[in-house]
């Protein structure tokens, strides 16, 4: 498929590598300009391209920048032709006073999003830390492969997307509307924590809208307060920690 990326980042870089490997067609764009995209991000075939072109005639648009950010893009989306399938990897963090704020009707920031692009957008590839797309992709077929969720209102859309991150090495899991994507948001039980494809369906289940958010807390306070004491936090500590909080 012809697929444009907007960010370059940690997420958008693996997504670059991961589907250009798979024959797609691949571009990818930053906001500050395509010589500045690092050439990993390029090595299997992606090409970096400005912003401005990074929508033309594609099939797919991923949008992979920091939530606050998205606004600044908004025009490049809604550049994309009519029939392109929109995909947002994003995070929602509410903050207020300092600290993370409980959920409220933004937490159902993708919805949201659609507005502010115009256009229906699926939610994938946010609720799988970088470390783990970036170590822990398979071959379709393994048994041990990690599940991903993908939240959208229109079954051609989610076709598409879990097609895709089939692609990228893992198991695309239908998650169902894109109202009910606070499941797969920080401090859900299936974000980040590396479910399979057999256990995924009870965790989505168990999430608890009301204790999401004293979750995702906790969760942070126990990643700060091991950094601030001179922890090194990998892949793996994250997954554990996410476990322990967000069950
Ligand atoms: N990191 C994770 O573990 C993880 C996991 C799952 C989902 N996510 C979500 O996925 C998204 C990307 O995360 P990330 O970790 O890849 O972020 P990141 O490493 O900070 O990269 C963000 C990218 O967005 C680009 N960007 C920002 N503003 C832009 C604009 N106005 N126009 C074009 N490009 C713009 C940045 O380009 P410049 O540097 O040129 O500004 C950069 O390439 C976030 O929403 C995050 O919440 C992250």
């Amino acid at each position: 498929m012809k697929i444009g990326i907007i960010g370059a980042g940690a997420i958008g870089s693996t997504l670059a590598r991961r589907l250009s490997r798979r024959g797609h067609d691949v571009r990818i764009a930053n906001s500050r300009g395509p010589e500045t995209i690092r050439d990993e991000a390029l090595s299997t075939g992606a090409r970096a391209v400005a912003v401005s072109e990074v929508a033309d005639a594609v099939e797919v648009l991923i949008v992979s920048v920091p939530m606050n950010r998205n606004a600044d893009i908004a025009e490049y989306v809604r550049a994309a032709p009519a029939s392109a399938v929109i995909i947002d990897t994003s995070n929602y963090y509410p903050m207020r006073d300092g600290r993370m704020a409980a959920l409220d009707e933004g937490q159902v920031e993708t919805v949201w999003l659609s507005e502010l692009f115009g256009r229906p957008v699926v939610k994938a590839w946010n609720a799988i830390t970088a470390q783990s797309f970036d170590a822990k992709s398979t071959e379709a077929g393994d048994p041990h492969r990690v599940a991903i969720p993908v939240a959208a209102d229109r079954d051609a859309d989610r076709e598409v997307a879990i097609s895709l991150v089939e692609d990228t090495g893992f198991a695309g899991f239908d998650a169902g509307t894109l109202a009910g994507s606070w499941r797969q948001q920080p401090g859900a039980p299936v974000y980040c924590t590396d479910r399979s494809p057999t256990d995924i369906a009870t965790w989505l289940a168990a999430a608890d809208k009301d204790r999401v958010p004293q979750r995702r807390d906790l969760a942070m306070d126990v990643i700060g307060d091991y950094i601030d004491a001179g922890g090194i936090v990998d892949g793996n500590f994250l997954v554990s920690i996410n476990r322990a909080c967000y069950a």
